[in-house]
């Protein structure tokens, strides 16, 4: 199974690729995930699909019509207009993001105790924070990422999802999908929070 729902947020020199596009061999066991949530930023609206060989996707509808229904009509639409329409909005979205994730590199590699790498796709960091455990911050002990989930929450009104979720302690992980001032405040409150 491969999810693909982030084919059309890349960034950088980094390239989409399907697996049974790039491995035709693997195309008649291959199921391939999409959905409108990330590219059309129409998560909630609880439209995807799936690519897959007749027998899997045949199922797939029977389980989905008796444990969901459908996936109500006017979603269906709006999906529709979003997979048929113009991808310039996309395009221009994806401007923001690539700019967003440089803001978010740079500005956690310049937290001490922080580190990061450049994420290509997607739009989330992934960042160590181990370099800050075994300290406190705000008055409060911090030994784990979940420890300093809970720090920042309370100590800067900022929330971070912590690596244990999964399965990464030590790490953290934190979106850019959300405005570049929003973004700055955040990442700028957590600095402070730290210094
Ligand atoms: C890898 C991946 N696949 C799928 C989804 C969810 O998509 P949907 O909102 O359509 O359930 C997400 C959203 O967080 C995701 O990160």
């Amino acid at each position: 199974m491969t999810d693909e729902i982030y084919e059309h947020l890349v960034y950088g020199d980094a390239v989409f690729s399907s697996m049974p596009v790039e491995v035709p061999a693997v195309a008649p066991r291959c199921v391939v995930i999409n959905g409108v949530a990330k590219t059309y930023a129409m998560t909630g609206w609880r439209v995807g699909w799936l690519i897959a060989p007749t027998e899997v996707a045949a199922a797939v509808g029977r389980f989905q019509s008796h444990s969901t229904s459908n996936v109500a009509n006017v979603s269906q639409r709006a999906a529709l207009a979003a997979v048929t329409g113009p991808m310039d909005p996309v395009a221009q979205m994806r401007v923001a993001f690539d700019r967003r994730r440089r803001t978010m590199h740079r500005m956690l590699n310049e937290i001490p105790g922080v580190e990061a790498v450049e994420p290509h796709g997607a739009f989330y960091a992934f960042p160590s924070v181990e370099g800050l455990l075994g300290r406190e911050i705000g008055g409060r002990r911090v030994e784990t990422s979940e420890d300093l989930a809970a720090a920042l929450l309370e100590v800067a009104d900022i929330a971070i999802v912590p690596g244990e979720a999964f399965g990464a302690p030590g790490y953290c992980r934190l979106t850019f999908a959300l405005s570049d001032d929003e973004l700055e405040e955040g990442l700028t409150r957590w600095r402070e929070a730290v210094e």
